[in-house]
């Protein structure tokens, strides 16, 4: 069970004089319960690309593939919405979507929509409120306005959540949020995909990335540049720059120790890990490293 992306080439007001190529054959896999990181400068097409996951956009050319069901085709039609509840989509600051007079009613239109029972339905609000650490009691019955910016958030991805995706696809979901929320958040995710739940995130935080996912791409004007672990995209320095998406910050630190002569892995991405190289790495040079 996977999503899969083959050869699909996307273009935006085709024909016109200010056509835009937004996609040029795209190729992409993402296994269940895997974690793919999106990252590219802006304009580079990772939005374009998320939205072919669910069916939001069709390729001008090339096929996708949700568990095997290929969207563009016949046999996809009818069920659009089974495939919507399956990869749930959060854009990017999707707190302006929100729209109804409480966060309970908010979180429910979603479900309310598949014509779940109201007993399922507010069993839903309750599960995804309490995933995303909010508390049901005290918030259900406020207005989603005059939550804090994070809060809103967050209510906004619990009605997505509520759909119960297999895939959770989240454009650039930390933009704006300050160092803690980012964190909380991004932790969040993280537990998540520990339960079993398959993430896409695009990010413009290439540490988000290299903390978070287990496979990536690089985008770069409507292709693909560099795919792979982000061990594996993050050695390529060179590449990521010409992208114009640089490496993260830790991985910058290792090159830059390497450029001074210290004797280094630069393929890593962990702290813990990167904290052991360099202090292996000081100590084969010898002297006392802690001077
Ligand atoms: N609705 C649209 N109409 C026309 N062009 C668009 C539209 N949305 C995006 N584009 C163009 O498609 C390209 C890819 O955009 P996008 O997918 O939003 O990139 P990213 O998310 O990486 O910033 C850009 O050149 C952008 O200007
Ligand atoms: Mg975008």
């Amino acid at each position: 069970m996977s999503l899969e992306v083959k050869h699909v080439f996307y273009t935006y007001q085709e024909g016109s004089p200010t056509e835009s190529h937004a996609l040029q054959d795209i190729c992409l896999n993402v296994d269940e319960g895997e974690f793919l990181g999106i990252v590219g400068h802006t304009g580079s097409g990772k939005s374009t690309l998320i939205q072919h996951l669910n069916g939001l956009l069709k390729p001008t050319k090339g096929d996708v593939l949700v568990d095997g069901l290929n969207i563009n085709r016949k046999e996809a039609k009818g069920k659009l919405k089974e495939l919507r509840m399956k990869v749930g989509i959060v854009f990017q600051y999707p707190e302006y979507q929100l729209f109804e007079e409480t966060v309970e009613q908010d979180i429910s239109f979603g479900p309310r929509n598949l014509g779940l029972s109201d007993t399922e339905v507010k069993q839903r609000v309750k599960e995804s409120m309490e995933l995303l650490k909010l508390d049901y009691k005290t918030l259900r019955k406020q207005s989603p306005f005059d939550l804090s910016g994070g809060q809103k958030r967050k209510v906004a991805i619990a009605g997505v959540l509520a759909m119960k995706p297999k895939y959770l696809v989240l454009d650039e979901p930390t933009a704006g949020l300050d160092p803690r929320g980012r964190e909380e958040f991004l932790e969040q995710i993280a537990m998540l995909h520990r339960q079993g739940m398959t993430i896409v995130m695009v990010s413009h935080s290439m540490d988000d990335i290299a903390r978070y996912a287990q496979q990536m791409i690089v985008m770069d004007h409507s292709r693909i540049k560099l795919q792979g672990t982000p061990q594996e995209v993050f050695s390529q320095p060179d590449v990521l720059d010409a992208a114009g998406v640089g490496v993260p910050s830790l991985t910058r630190l290792l090159l830059r120790l390497k450029e001074q002569g210290l004797d280094v892995r630069t393929d890593l991405i962990r702290m813990d890990e990167i904290k052991d190289e360099i202090l292996r790495a000081l100590a084969a040079r010898g002297g006392n490293p802690s001077c």
